[in-house]
């Protein structure tokens, strides 16, 4: 099937088409996904604390996810790669954000750069869409600043949330962002971020009114211990996979593997 395009996004914001993304960050998993027809696949700086066991998304840094990225990029046939930029890779000036999304465009293969904040980092935003590469914004709670937001707290509530939210998006879309996520937010506020942008929304616990949802693949296909409760278990495949390495060991402790069919005699 056909690649999905940058443009796609608004098309199907415009007719009501819901738009899927969840993240992958190695091959197998990203071409399982690709072939499930997952839209967008986002190689999250989640990286950090879902595959490298990290406590936080804090301490990853850009050379690290240059593989995993590559990786996916590299499974992709149809769907859209997205890769973040971890923390402190552009806060600093727009300079440093233009020059961490080139560095990650040009040795990932991802066709977007992703990033966190609002207002504070719009002139960032300006400056990477104006050097030609496609940006996604990322709003309400935003795990880089976890320590400045006071932990995992719920976004967007009261009308003061609301309208912080909504101008925040406002300064993504103006700044040229072709998306915008919307993690933990109230779903009154996602909605009407929704409802003031052009440009598609993606939630994540942000409620059903979004354009399109993400998910970490690991929460959403039930591997690990953590199940927050705004994601889904539509599979079990960390019980899947310890089954099936109990089932080698025990095959091999038996001596009932390899059989004569997995057996070169001559
Ligand atoms: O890194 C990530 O997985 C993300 C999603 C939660 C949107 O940024
Ligand atoms: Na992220």
């Amino acid at each position: 099937s056909k690649k999905v395009r940058i443009h796609h996004f608004k098309e199907m914001k415009q007719r009501g088409e819901k738009i899927t993304m969840l993240t992958a960050y190695d091959y197998p998993t990203a071409k399982a996904f690709d072939a499930a027809g997952v839209d967008m696949l986002l190689v999250g700086d989640s990286l950090g604390d879902n595959m490298l066991g990290y406590d936080s998304t804090v301490p990853l840094t850009l050379d690290e996810m240059i593989p995993f990225a590559r990786a996916v990029s590299r499974a992709a046939e149809r769907a859209f790669v997205v890769a973040d930029l971890p923390f402190g890779t552009y806060e600093i000036s727009p300079e440093q954000a233009v020059e961490s999304s080139i560095r990650m465009m040009k040795l990932s293969g991802a066709q977007a750069i992703k990033f966190e904040g609002g207002r504070r980092i719009a002139r960032q935003v300006k400056a990477v869409t104006d050097a030609g590469i496609p940006f996604c914004g990322h709003l309400g709670f935003t795990p880089q600043s976890e320590n400045a937001l006071g932990g995992r707290r719920i976004q967007g509530r009261g009308e003061q949330g609301l309208q912080d939210l909504v101008a925040d998006a406002l300064a993504l879309q103006e700044a040229g962002a072709f998306a915008v996520v919307l993690e933990m937010v109230v779903a009154p506020a996602a909605a009407a971020v929704t409802k003031a942008l052009d440009i598609p929304t993606i939630g994540i616990g942000a409620g059903p009114a979004t354009d399109g949802q993400v998910l970490v693949w690991l929460d959403m296909a039930g591997v690990g211990e953590w199940h927050p409760r705004f994601s889904r278990q539509f599979g079990a495949v960390g019980a899947e996979m310890t089954g099936a390495a109990a089932g080698y060991v025990q095959a091999v402790k038996d001596v009932e593997f390899p059989a004569a069919e997995h057996t070169f005699d001559s």
